[in-house]
């Protein structure tokens, strides 16, 4: 019997991991996602008649979000400072969805404007009563060397990503503890968890935050029903190369680069839907190679270094020579 259970652990051991190693080579995302999306709740099941409020929804994930919140039936809030690109995005919502006008509040709002959040944040429990799902989705990337960079864009990324999303989240948790219930969902990035060159004031905010929200989740304890989830993405089809900052503040980013090779808006949205239904607190969503570079970040950092050493140094040498930054893997620096 001793032997039976032997040969089988010897058999279906490797098989396990054969198994694991064949889905990781066509993941798009960390395996508890994965399984969620699989086996897990369905988002339009769990997020039907609720109210969302997403930052930055006037393009690109926002804007997507936005979409998908509305196929699954929840009330929306839609945030960013463009009410025109805002109203275009209400009327794409109603067009996809059984929603009505007055299940969607077009709310203009600036991330720098802290003092406007407490009543901006009063406006929506006025409008709808209740906030159950807020997602911190407005930010700025940067594309520029640190030698190179102006202290005042690295004030600007840490006032914007950082304290614009500590500012809201802080308005919103009092209703929701009160509530007892809730989600507060923020997009970090891959460099929220790794480095990468050309982006030093991108990745520290976005570090910022995940220190952030995973302290605030050790002290909500109290609450078990309110999730408090970071989304890293890794690169993903949107504006996000366009807005980005550069070496001044107002300078903007001479090359907007290929979309071609990032993963699909509406596929890394999906996802973030299946992690909120699902109660996923971290996120990884990316295509390979890149999901495999968090799981080495993650498990093997010496070894990560030294393949970021050598991505990095291609991507810089590639900056340097006015080529496409986001496609530097990608592409042959030019030889004069
Ligand atoms: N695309 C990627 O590859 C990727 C990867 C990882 C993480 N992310 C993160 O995903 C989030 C969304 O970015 P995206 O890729 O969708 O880029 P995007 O298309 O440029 O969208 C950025 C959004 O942020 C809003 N925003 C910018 N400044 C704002 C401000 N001062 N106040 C309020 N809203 C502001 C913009 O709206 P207005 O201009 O109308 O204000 C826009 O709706 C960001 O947090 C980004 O860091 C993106």
């Amino acid at each position: 019997m001793d032997c039976c259970i032997v040969s089988a652990l010897w058999c279906f051991t490797p098989l396990y991991f054969l198994i694991h190693l064949l889905c990781f080579i066509f993941a798009d995302a960390d395996f508890t996602l994965l399984w969620g999306s699989l086996l897990g709740h369905k988002p339009e099941n769990k997020l039907k008649g609720l109210v969302a409020w997403v930052t930055g929804a006037s393009s690109g994930i926002g804007e997507e979000l936005a979409c998908q919140l509305a196929k699954c039936g929840s009330r929306l809030i839609l945030s960013a400072r463009r009410e025109a690109e805002l109203k275009r995005v209400k009327q794409r919502c109603l067009e996809c969805s059984d929603l009505q006008d007055k299940d969607i509040l077009v709310l203009p709002l600036d991330l720098l404007e802290r003092t406007s959040h407490e009543e901006k944040t009063k406006a929506v429990i006025q409008y709808f009563g209740r906030i159950d799902i807020l997602i911190n989705n407005g930010g700025r990337s940067q594309r520029s060397l640190c030698v190179e960079t102006s202290v005042d864009v690295y004030q600007a990324l840490m006032e914007l990503n950082f304290l614009g999303t500590v500012s809201i989240t802080k308005q919103v948790l009092p209703y929701m503890t009160q509530q007892g219930t809730g989600s507060i969902v923020t997009v970090s990035s891959v460099v929220g968890l790794a480095g990468a060159p050309l982006a030093t004031g991108y990745s520290a905010s976005k570090h910022a935050l995940q220190g952030f929200f995973n302290s605030l989740r050790t002290e909500l304890t109290d609450f078990p029903n309110i999730l408090i989830s970071t989304v890293c993405p890794g690169p993903v089809q949107s504006q996000i190369v366009q807005n980005a900052f550069t070496e001044e503040v107002n300078k903007p980013v001479a090359i907007a680069g290929n979309q071609e090779y990032k993963m699909p808006t509406s596929r890394c949205v999906h996802l973030m839907l299946v992690g909120i239904a699902n109660g996923v607190k971290e996120m990884w969503i990316a295509q390979q190679p890149f999901l495999l570079f968090y799981y080495v970040w993650q498990y093997a950092p010496t070894f990560a270094w030294f393949i970021t050493n050598k991505l990095g140094r291609k991507r810089v040498q590639n900056f340097k020579a006015g080529l496409d930054a986001d496609s530097a893997y990608f592409t042959k620096p030019k030889t004069s």
